[in-house]
């Protein structure tokens, strides 16, 4: 894996901070991205105490003109971002049908159009010096049809895919992490009960993002940390779409019962 400066977003909790913490033992600086100012101090702060460059960007990715500061840093060619780890995102519990759109709205341009935007960014920087890494987070939950939060990380999935494609042969490795259920402050933050989630199906994001980077050094385009996950994923890539839509549907309507009964 190419060494140098990795810019992380949404590094400040869960996933991004285990790849911030990752990426600076395995010698990198880093560029942290998230809203909380306090946080990204307290995460800059500790990382320094690696013996890591820590730049911070206070930044709501879901708003344009702080994305395009993002994206400025990421074009900087005097300070070239080697690593994008594209990972700030959030639970949306909402009906596709609902009048107010706002939290599918803010969905769409924090995981969708942020990761085109910042993706574009890096890839133009990393193409003219021939290396480098773009990571997007997206969601074991992309294979599944359980509403607008699997239909933006299918989006995450396919758009990697499609990037990979087209930056074949030029020096950079495009890989869509594919999490299953991870440890962090994702279902609390977005009101998600996941007490009826078995124990087994858990992940830690530490190892969760050892697995990941391990695949990127393999030139992996898909990345979906654990045996078990793989082998479900692999079930589910591979039946007809009427199933996969069965399985949605029974997965979604226990979780709407544990809501009402919770
Ligand atoms: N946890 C899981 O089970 C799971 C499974 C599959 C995929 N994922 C994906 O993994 C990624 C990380 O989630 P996580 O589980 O680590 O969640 P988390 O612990 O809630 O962390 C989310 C991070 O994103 C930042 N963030 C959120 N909204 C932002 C915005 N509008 N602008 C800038 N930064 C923002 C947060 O910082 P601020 O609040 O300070 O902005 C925080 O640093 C997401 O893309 C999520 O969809 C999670």
């Amino acid at each position: 894996m190419a060494m140098g400066i990795a810019l992380v977003t949404g590094g400040t909790s869960g996933i991004g901070a285990a790849f911030a913490q990752e990426l600076a033992l395995r010698g990198n600086d880093l560029v942290l991205v998230a809203r909380d100012r306090e946080r990204l101090d307290s995460t800059a702060a500790t990382l320094r105490g690696m013996g890591r460059s820590v730049e911070t960007i206070a930044a709501d990715l879901a708003n344009r003109d702080d994305v395009a500061r993002v994206a400025a840093r990421l074009e900087d060619l005097d300070q070239p971002i080697d690593i994008l780890i594209n990972n700030a995102g959030f639970g949306i519990r909402g009906s596709l049908i609902d009048v107010d759109t706002t939290e599918l709205d803010r969905g769409i341009e924090v995981m969708c159009r942020t990761v085109l935007v910042l993706s574009g960014a890096a890839a133009r920087g990393m193409r003219v010096r021939g290396s480098g890494h773009i990571v997007n987070v997206s969601s074991t939950a992309g294979f599944l049809t359980m509403g607008g939060y699997s239909a933006i990380k299918a989006w995450v999935t396919s758009f990697t895919e499609s990037l990979a494609v087209e930056l074949k042969g030029t020096g950079i490795s495009v890989t869509a992490l594919c999490p299953g259920w991870v440890r962090t402050e994702f279902h609390q933050r977005a009101g998600i009960q996941s007490g009826s989630i078995p124990s087994a199906l858990w992940l830690d994001s530490e190892r969760l993002v050892k697995v990941c980077l391990d695949d990127v050094d393999k030139g992996k385009v898909i990345s979906i940390p654990t045996v078990r996950y793989r082998a479900l994923m692999f079930l589910l890539r591979h039946a007809p779409r009427s199933a996969v839509r069965a399985v949605s549907g029974a997965l979604s309507s226990g979780r709407r019962k544990q809501a009402v009964s919770g």
